[in-house]
């Protein structure tokens, strides 16, 4: 038990209250460790304002997400107008549902940009590696939040797409069929689908959510915060312990932050109030009209943050499984023939080869489908253990990453954008080519990231002021 601290009887009466509250909670020693006395490397910049902006989405998400509860109704039956009543006779319902349905897309804006930065900054790498896990557990959740959220209004698209998703489950070999009645509650999308996915949206989601992101924060704060340098502020200390490129977070990332959030909300309200459908890019127009489950809408596309991933599900057909089967074999055959290791080792590769080539022939292209979409995110997981770069900022990386790094991006963002397409030959053929290049980022990293000669990395954080 910590140690009971008396204060003078003339001490202010704010001073007095402060004590009484540290007596019982570790209150000032919290704000000290995580705000006065965290030191942040001073040569921050705008890359990292979308973790407090993404904890900004969070927090109006839940108290819209609280208001929006008191008026919807989760019932197939009364689901669709409850949204309408919101819109249209709730005082300032209008207002709280676009908030919360821009929120959404607005979430995902910010936790990409968020992860960008790591990515291209190294800070998912030793001693960061936990806080980079954490983070893509809270992407994972955050899909899941999204693609439960969306079936609430009942419009064709919550239906239509909760149905196509939903229906890949049951392209899983063997348990298949009964694992997707298990997760629908119903032979299709139905009132007992509506009713879990409601449960699921507005509290156990969120509540893992939560958790995710103070285990993200506390793991952060325990290594500190990496720097668009990529040096470790740590192995520069004062007498006193602190280090000479660190400055206390609060005040001056607290302002650095402020200023964030003045112009987030200024973008976000212009959408709100000129463009909350945005061209049907955060509301779809399907989705304003009534789920009908004997009329399937032409075309059945996710939200604009799904689709990159959309698109490497519809991008396994038959044919590419080829291409994947070779690829396996390709894979297979050079790390036996290039690597150095117990012939026990090559063995059980060759072994496992054989049986994924066999899968992949006996099991249909859709399943595989499914398995791209979930490795896509899954792959990020393991970002840590495969960049072997000496550095870990793309500043000092050799300067052809920060061409591949360019290509990355754009071919995320083709593959978002022929996601939302229609299936067509030409955009199948680019979404399969994006495919392999995705996979081919991730998969080779470990031996292109070890290729070309890094520029020097300096002792010292660098920082100009301004
Ligand atoms: C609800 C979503 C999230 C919230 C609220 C959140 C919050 C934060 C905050 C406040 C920081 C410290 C400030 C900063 O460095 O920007 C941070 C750092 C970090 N986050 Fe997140 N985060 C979220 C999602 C993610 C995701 C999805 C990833 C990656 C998959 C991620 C990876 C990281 C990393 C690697 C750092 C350390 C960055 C560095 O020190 O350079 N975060 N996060």
């Amino acid at each position: 038990m910590a140690e009971y601290h008396e204060i003078s009887p003339n001490a202010s009466a704010p001073a007095k209250l402060l004590n009484w509250v540290d007596n019982r909670f570790p209150l000032s020693t919290l704000l000290k460790e995580h705000m006065t006395e965290y030191y942040a490397p001073k040569n921050f910049n705008v890359w990292y304002v979308f973790g407090s902006l993404s904890l900004l989405v969070l927090v109006l998400q839940i108290v819209t997400g609280i208001f929006l509860t008191m008026h919807y109704k989760p019932d197939a039956a009364l689901a669709f107008a409850s949204v309408e009543y919101i819109m249209r006779d709730v005082p300032w319902g209008w207002l709280i549902r676009y908030m919360h349905s821009t929120g959404a897309s607005a979430f995902f804006v910010m936790v990409y940009l968020h992860m960008y930065r790591g990515l291209i900054y190294g800070s998912y790498r030793k001693p960061r590696e936990l806080v980079w896990i954490f983070g893509c557990a809270i992407f994972l959740a955050l899909m899941a939040e999204a693609f439960m959220g969306y079936l609430l209004p009942w419009g064709q698209m919550s239906y239509w797409g909760a149905q196509v998703i939903l229906n890949m489950f049951s392209a899983i070999p063997f348990i298949g069929p009964d694992l997707a009645i298990l997760v629908r509650g119903d032979f299709v999308v139905g009132d007992a689908t509506l009713n879990r996915f409601f449960s699921f949206h507005v509290i156990a989601v969120p509540l893992v959510l939560l958790g995710l992101v103070v285990a993200h924060i506390i793991a952060l704060h325990e290594v500190g915060s990496n720097n668009p340098d990529g040096i470790e502020i740590k192995a520069n200390k004062d007498a006193k312990g602190i280090p000479l490129d660190g400055i206390p977070f609060h005040p001056y990332y607290t302002v650095h932050d402020i200023f964030a959030v003045s112009a987030f909300l200024f973008v976000f309200s212009a959408i709100i109030f000129f463009a909350p459908e945005m061209g049907g890019y955060f509301l779809e127009f399907n989705n304003f009209i009534p789920a009908d489950s004997l009329k399937t809408p032409l075309h059945i596309a996710p939200v604009w943050y799904f689709t990159p991933f959309y698109s490497m599900l519809r991008a396994i057909t038959t044919e590419m499984m080829y291409v994947l089967m070779a690829c396996a074999i390709a894979g297979a055959g050079l790390a036996v023939a290039k690597t150095r290791m117990p012939v026990i080792f090559k063995a059980v590769i060759v072994g496992i080869t054989v049986g994924l080539v066999a899968m992949m022939l006996l099991v249909d292209a859709k399943f595989w489908g499914v398995v791209a979409m979930g490795a896509g995110v899954v792959i990020l997981f393991f970002l840590p253990w495969l960049d072997n770069s000496p550095v870990k900022s793309i500043r000092y990386r050799p300067d052809w990453h920060k061409y591949l790094y360019a290509v990355f991006v754009v071919n995320f963002l083709v593959l978002g954008y022929l996601g939302m397409l229609p299936p067509s030959p030409i955009g199948g053929r680019v979404s399969q080519v994006g495919t392999l290049f995705y996979f081919g980022f991730f998969l080779l990293m470990p031996w292109w990231s070890r290729i070309g000669e890094p520029k020097p990395v300096p002792d010292r954080v660098i920082y100009k002021a301004h």
